[in-house]
């Protein structure tokens, strides 16, 4: 099968290849998927889960990408609650060969069916930013209708979750980001905006909740936990409902088939929203 891998930490995004490798076996529980479209978060290459096991041995070169909406080939032994044929979405193991392949293996549970009426771009673009977003302000945020939020980067791909879904759930929101980014926080529900570059976040005051995707020196000033963000076949289904009946849209920014994904995940100019891969048209 075809697909990307990275071999050298040092070089980034740059060091992406494409080649040609073995289709991965379905590990016990596991399902293999067809992968139609993947998704990658611009700092995966920085984490350790990149470049080692879980016994921390290197495990490069290894295919990234831990997002993606595609189709069951294989059952492998355990595996239950999915089918051959399947369109399923969700979210792969970080410590494993990703999704930025023709083919990827992926424990079933941790995959949701996909409906028929979303497609795989759409879909792709799902897990990692609507799951971030959902856990952070509903489970760890624990998020009730009237307070406020504050959220940084809200023209990324996690912020524009952040912003539509705590709309939703009845809270004001204040979005962040650079100067060019305050029409699309506006658009995607936004109440308020903070150019980082220009205003002075002080000026805010006291909010209730914090979801600060942006890290550094923002951090400092306000109290929180990290989380890492975890599969869940229940919460994907609430958030690719509120895809098909129009209360959430993803914030994709860009398109690339495989074979450009390299040059795609490095653009020569800012891209503003998600990149996505399609791997099968
Ligand atoms: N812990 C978890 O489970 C989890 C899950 C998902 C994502 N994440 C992390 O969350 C971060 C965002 O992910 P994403 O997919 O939403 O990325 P993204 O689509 O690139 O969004 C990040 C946004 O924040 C903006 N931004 C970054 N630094 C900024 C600064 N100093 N001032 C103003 N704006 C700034 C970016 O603008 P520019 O593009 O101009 O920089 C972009 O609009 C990543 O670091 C990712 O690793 C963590």
């Amino acid at each position: 099968m075809k697909a990307i891998v990275v071999k050298d930490e040092a070089a980034g995004t740059a060091g992406m290849t494409l080649v040609e490798t073995a289709e991965p076996p379905a590990a016990i529980n596991d399902v293999v998927v067809q992968v139609h479209a993947s998704g990658f978060v611009p700092t995966e290459l920085e984490w350790p889960s990149t470049w080692t096991d879980r016994a921390d041995h290197d495990r490069t070169p290894t295919i990234p990408g831990h997002e993606m909406a595609g189709v069951v080939t294989t059952l492998g032994y355990g595996a239950t609650g999915l089918s051959v044929g399947q369109r399923v979405f969700g979210l792969t193991d970080w410590h494993r060969d990703g999704t930025m392949a023709e083919y990827v293996a992926v424990e079933a549970r941790n995959l949701a069916p996909l409906p028929g009426d979303v497609d795989f771009t759409v879909g792709a673009s799902l897990p990692i930013s609507g799951l971030t977003a959902w856990q952070g302000l509903f489970e760890h945020g624990r998020l009730q209708a009237g307070q406020s939020v504050l959220a940084h980067g809200a023209a990324g791909a996690v912020g524009a979750m952040v912003i539509q879904l705590a709309r939703e759930a009845g809270a004001y929101v204040i979005a962040t980001g650079r100067t060019a980014d305050r029409h699309k926080t506006f658009d995607f529900g936004a109440q308020e905006f903070v150019d980082l570059d220009n205003d002075t976040l002080a000026d805010v005051g006291a909010v209730d909740l914090v979801f600060d995707v942006i890290d550094g020196d923002i951090r400092k000033r306000s109290a929180g936990l990290d989380f890492v963000v975890e599969s869940d076949r229940a919460q994907l289904g609430e958030i690719v409902q509120r895809v098909r009946d129009g209360r959430l849209r993803t914030n994709i920014g860009g398109i690339a088939a495989l074979d450009d994904a390299a040059a795609a995940l490095n653009p020569a100019e800012r891209i503003s929203g998600q990149t996505i891969i399609h791997v099968r048209s």
